[in-house]
């Protein structure tokens, strides 16, 4: 298989279930590969694999986030051109450390029990629907619900909005996908955008009248006050983003490892009370299936990396879950092994983008998966499971499983 042919390899649909074999495939390129001018992959000039390069193009701050011409006209890249995750210093810095503030240990800590709350209610509702040997889906009833609550929680929207919330999420991570830029899923993305602004106005103007100690009500009175460099429209569009990069990828941080997980019931049973074994988990749980599999990076100038000459600006698919099992790095990269030392995984990015979220997801792992085991022992997958036909965003959207409880 040459590039070429592995890259339509991981955009068609065998590569979104199964993108192993075509990034073990790339590794024996190398780490580095030109990609042959041809329509389909023609946003791209080069393709990275491997982890040292993947890490070094990341930790670069020189290396730049490009954007599409044309924004202005649509609400979505208007949304994404005024978010952190998508600007480039200043502005990035700017933005970056209002909600870097807010990202305290001590808000991390009042997580704590608010995710052990939402854990122990999933957990009863799983014990409940599952109780006459039912199925239950996991998704619906345990991985999507927990981060979600729990985001919910953190920024203060009220729970009862979170399945409109959802429906709007997913138009926009349709669009972000490499296949996704369709003009029907570019329209969807436009219709979620205008309306989550919409509903991010109300519910900044009803907690300007009423404020909580909640995220939005602590973020708008400062603003209101003149103390952060931010405007109500950048507040709404960070908001909008920060939520859409919490949501799907730590519900497949959930689903995307269970079926991994109970592939070794020596260490499911081992995790109740074990906390180092569980963060060892959900580090080996984030390289094997990362949520997200590619990032992409701009060239600040002509550069020549491992033998591959990339010309000023041009755009390098960054592929950080190829990278997660780079041979090179992780010896032995498709055997699930909680206690490897070695590099960490790049699940999270690195560098000036490194996920502002890590230690929420990290922690909700940490302190459900415990107890998901604890409570279920005998926990099963009862059916075939498929992968989100999405790249981007990789995960499981329906596991069913039993919960073995005794009827
Ligand atoms: C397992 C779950 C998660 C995964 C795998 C993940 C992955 C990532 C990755 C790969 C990036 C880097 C993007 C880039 O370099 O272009 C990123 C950035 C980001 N993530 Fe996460 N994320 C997760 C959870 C979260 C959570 C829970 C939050 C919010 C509480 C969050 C908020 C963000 C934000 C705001 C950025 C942009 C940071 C910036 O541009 O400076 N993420 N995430």
């Amino acid at each position: 298989m040459d590039v070429s042919e592995i890259l339509t390899g991981l955009y068609s649909e065998q590569g979104r279930q199964n993108p192993y074999p075509f990034y073990a495939a790339l590794h024996e390129h190398g780490p580095m590969n030109a990609v042959p001018a041809r329509a389909e992959h023609s946003t791209v000039s080069a393709v990275a694999g491997g982890y040292d390069v993947v890490d070094q193009i990341l930790r670069d701050p020189g290396w730049y986030k490009g954007f599409p011409p044309g924004w202005e006209e649509q609400e979505i890249l208007r949304t994404f051109r005024t978010s952190m995750m998508f600007v480039n210093p200043p502005d990035h810095t700017r933005m970056r450390a209002v909600f870097a503030r807010t990202f305290t240990p001590r808000r991390l800590g009042a997580l704590e029990p608010a995710i052990e709350r939402i854990v122990a209610e999933r957990l009863d509702h799983m014990a409940e629907v599952g109780a006459d040997g039912h199925e239950v889906d996991f998704v619906a009833d345990f991985a999507y619900p927990v981060p979600a609550l729990v985001m919910a929680e953190f920024l203060g929207l009220p729970a009862t909005d979170l399945s409109w919330y959802r429906q709007r999420v997913d138009w926009i991570d349709e669009y972000m996908d490499v296949a996704g830029k369709t003009p029907e899923r570019l329209a969807r993305a436009n219709q979620a955008a205008g309306q989550l602004r919409a509903y991010y106005r109300d519910l900044i103007a009803h907690r300007r009248r009423t404020p909580g100690d909640d995220l939005i009500s602590g973020l708008t009175e400062v603003l209101d006050a003149g103390g952060v460099d931010l405007t109500e429209d950048e507040l709404i569009s960070n908001l909008i983003v920060l939520f859409n990069a919490s949501f799907v990828t730590t519900v497949y941080m959930f689903s995307n490892g269970l079926p991994l997980l109970l592939e070794h019931p020596d260490v499911t049973a081992a995790l109740p009370g074990d906390d180092a074994l569980a963060r060892g988990c959900v580090e080996e749980v984030l390289r094997m299936e990362s949520p997200v599999h590619f990032l992409a990076r701009s060239a600040p100038a002509g550069v020549d990396l491992d033998g591959v000459p990339i010309s000023r600006d041009g755009n390098v698919l960054l592929l950080i879950a190829a990278a997660n099992r780079d041979p090179a790095r992780f010896p032995d990269p498709h055997r699930f092994d909680p206690h490897r030392d070695g590099p960490p995984s790049l699940a999270f990015g690195v560098g000036l983008h490194f996920c502002l979220g890590a230690a929420v997801s990290r922690l909700e792992g940490r302190l459900a998966l415990p107890r998901l085991f604890a409570r279920f022992p005998r926990l099963a997958v009862t059916q075939p499971y498929t992968y989100s036909g999405s790249l981007f965003l990789r995960g499981i959207d329906k596991l069913f499983v039993t919960t073995g409880e005794a009827r």
